[in-house]
């Protein structure tokens, strides 16, 4: 058992806790958008794609609505369980795996895209997450596309834990120690595997909590200023997404 799998209590309140209000809706845009800018180097919407980490397929969804075909891979039942329902009549053509994402039970050079978002920073360990992007590019076919998003260790903005929020505010059980990645890291893990790296895009400049704490008429605002910096300044966002591409064989 992974111990950073999320139990069924987090699973069942996952995306009404995170993604319900203004600010949570707001913020799933912006990821989607994100992913979208990825997936739109596809060459084709037949390309093989898995989630690593998709949770109650929140974002799983976004891309079978877009007209892709995607899997997940999750290590918490309960979460699968979430992404099911959700599915409902696209899940004839998803594969939901039970599994972790530094042992991918995949063969090398299988799909076409490989993605993971909000999975990262919760890993056990820094070598952990590291181990993670490996085995994502070693499943990754040849000129296939991988889309890492973390918790970036040069970031400016608010932290959880540094904010004392109110009662109704969440703070994940296994949240509480973020694994932070460089850049860099990335840079030189993509080098040594036969990758190279396409694009790197930052989002929530000011950090989430700055949006989750905003009043809401200030929301929409504060988010676009946010934006502006991002698009600025991506190497110092709280959130990076890095877009690797793997070598043709
Ligand atoms: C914050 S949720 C993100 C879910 C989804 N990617 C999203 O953005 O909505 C983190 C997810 O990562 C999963 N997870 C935790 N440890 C993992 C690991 N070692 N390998 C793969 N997934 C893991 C959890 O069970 C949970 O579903």
């Amino acid at each position: 058992m992974v111990k950073t799998a999320y139990d069924k209590e987090s699973a069942s309140s996952y995306d009404l806790k995170r993604f319900t209000t203004q600010s949570g809706q707001l913020i799933h845009e912006i990821e989607v958008s994100i992913l979208t800018e990825a997936l739109n180097k596809l060459d084709t919407k037949e390309a093989s794609i898995l989630e690593v980490g998709c949770g109650t397929g929140r974002l799983l969804i976004e891309v079978i609505l877009a007209g892709y075909k995607a899997n997940g891979l999750d290590p918490s039942l309960h979460m699968l369980t979430q992404s099911r329902k959700k599915l409902q009549s696209d899940l004839f053509q998803t594969k939901l795996v039970l599994g972790e994402a530094a042992h991918l039970p995949f063969k090398t050079n299988h799909y076409e895209f490989v993605y993971t978002i909000r999975v990262l920073n919760q890993t056990t360990s820094h070598l952990y997450a590291l181990d993670t992007i490996i085995e994502m590019i070693r499943i990754a076919k040849p000129n296939g596309l991988i889309l890492v998003e973390f918790m970036n260790h040069y970031r400016l903005g608010l932290d959880r834990r540094r904010v004392r929020l109110g009662p109704e505010q969440v703070v994940d059980r296994v949240n509480k120690k973020n694994i932070r990645l460089r850049p860099k890291e990335i840079f030189q893990i993509a080098k040594n595997n036969n990758s190279n790296v396409v694009w790197l895009r930052g989002a929530f400049f000011f950090g989430m909590t700055g949006l989750n704490i905003m009043p809401e008429f200030a929301i929409q605002l504060v988010s676009k200023v946010d934006q502006f910096f991002s698009k600025l300044f991506p190497g110092l966002c709280s959130r990076c997404y890095i877009l690797l591409q793997k070598d043709a064989a």
